[in-house]
């Protein structure tokens, strides 16, 4: 079993009755289709793509920044602010469970020389103001240059607090650091504390975002800061392998994401609420519930039985150990959260 849950299965995503593994699981629905075949296209190589201008100038704006930059992945896009904003032999302070440090196969030490210094986060994911400030270095020739704080929000589904995020932006900015955000669920993260977009916007001076997950667009990240920092993004962009031709069909589906889907956040929160209760009240094991993700660790610490047992009910979960993760999304049904609930009572009733 792979950590994403049996990649290796034949089963494809469409034809079970729920796949929690992650929102990243969403397929475009007929409006966001249609949405995509009308869009007007260029050739955003020449700068001329109108819908992918409006969608980055419409994230600019929103975030309140001065400029953005569509990317087609969300690795791309922090490993291109990263190396925006750092050179050979500067160093990121980073979160140690951050997606950055973790899951983006070192990019910024592979390929931009960055050296990274992660650290221990607190308990709600947040990094302390006092560990940043312990973590910066001093300028000396013998040490790398501290030169970017790397936040995320939401991490592992927990949102952060806009003090939390204040507090440890406050000393980096102080200390002359930048500071980017990973974001790749800014909007949950947005939808969970009730607040605007530019009031989390605000701690940081990139900010990657993703339309490709719980948004429910197919493709798609866009980073936004400042027309400096963009202009050199979009040089990192074609570094690191290119930019895309008529891209306006993704630019689109990420428009209409914005345009309709952004409401049914709060649905894929309250069904992760909705689970988490669910599985408190078989007493099947401890639940770990942030915004719209879970990790659940069963109480036979037995994942991958559970694993084959929700698999055989037509519903699959994560490929981690011991705790499973479980993401809500705008393409879980009600009878797939339903027959979701109805195959883990089955499982903690026959145990
Ligand atoms: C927090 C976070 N950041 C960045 C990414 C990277 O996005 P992508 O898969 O589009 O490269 C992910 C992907 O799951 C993520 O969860």
């Amino acid at each position: 079993m792979s950590l994403y849950g049996g990649m290796n299965t034949a089963q494809g995503s469409n034809s079970c009755l729920c796949d929690l593994r992650s929102d990243t699981m969403t397929a475009p629905d007929g409006a966001m289709r249609a949405a995509m075949a009308a869009a007007v296209v260029g050739d955003d190589v020449y700068g001329e793509d109108p819908t992918v201008t409006v969608l980055e100038s419409r994230l600019a704006t929103l975030l309140d920044k001065e400029a953005a930059v569509f990317m087609p992945t969300g690795t791309q896009s922090n490993l291109a602010s990263l190396m925006a904003h750092c050179g050979r032999g500067d160093e990121i302070i980073v979160g140690d469970p951050y997606h950055i440090y973790c899951d983006e196969a070192a990019g910024a030490s592979v390929l931009g020389g960055i050296s990274m210094n992660a650290i221990a986060t607190q308990a709600n994911g947040a990094v302390s103001p006092a560990d940043v400030t312990a973590a910066i270095k001093v300028d000396d020739p013998h040490y790398a240059r501290s030169r970017l704080l790397c936040l995320e929000n939401t991490v592992g589904g927990q949102v952060i607090p806009l003090d939390d995020m204040r507090a440890a932006a406050r000393v980096a900015w102080d200390a002359g650091l930048f500071v980017h955000l990973d974001g790749a669920r800014f909007f949950n993260a947005i939808t969970a504390l009730g607040c605007e977009a530019i009031e989390l916007a605000n701690y940081a001076d990139s900010i990657s975002i993703c339309m490709s997950k719980g948004l429910g667009a197919p493709v798609g990240s866009v980073l936004v800061g400042s027309s400096a920092l963009i202009m050199q993004a979009r040089r990192n962009r074609k570094i690191l392998g290119g930019s895309m031709r008529q891209a306006g069909v993704l630019a689109a589906a990420a428009l209409h994401a914005l345009d309709h889907n952004l409401p049914d956040l709060e649905r894929d929160h309250a069904n992760a609420c909705a689970l988490a209760t669910a599985l408190t009240e078989m007493g099947a094991g401890d639940i770990q519930l942030g915004s719209n993700m879970l990790f659940f660790t069963p109480r036979d610490k037995n994942p991958d039985a559970l694993r084959i047992h929700m698999a055989d009910a037509g519903i699959r979960i994560g490929g981690q150990s011991p705790a499973i993760r479980m993401v809500l999304h705008r393409d879980v049904t009600d009878d797939g959260l339903d027959a979701t609930i109805t195959a883990f009572q089955s499982y903690f009733t026959k145990e």
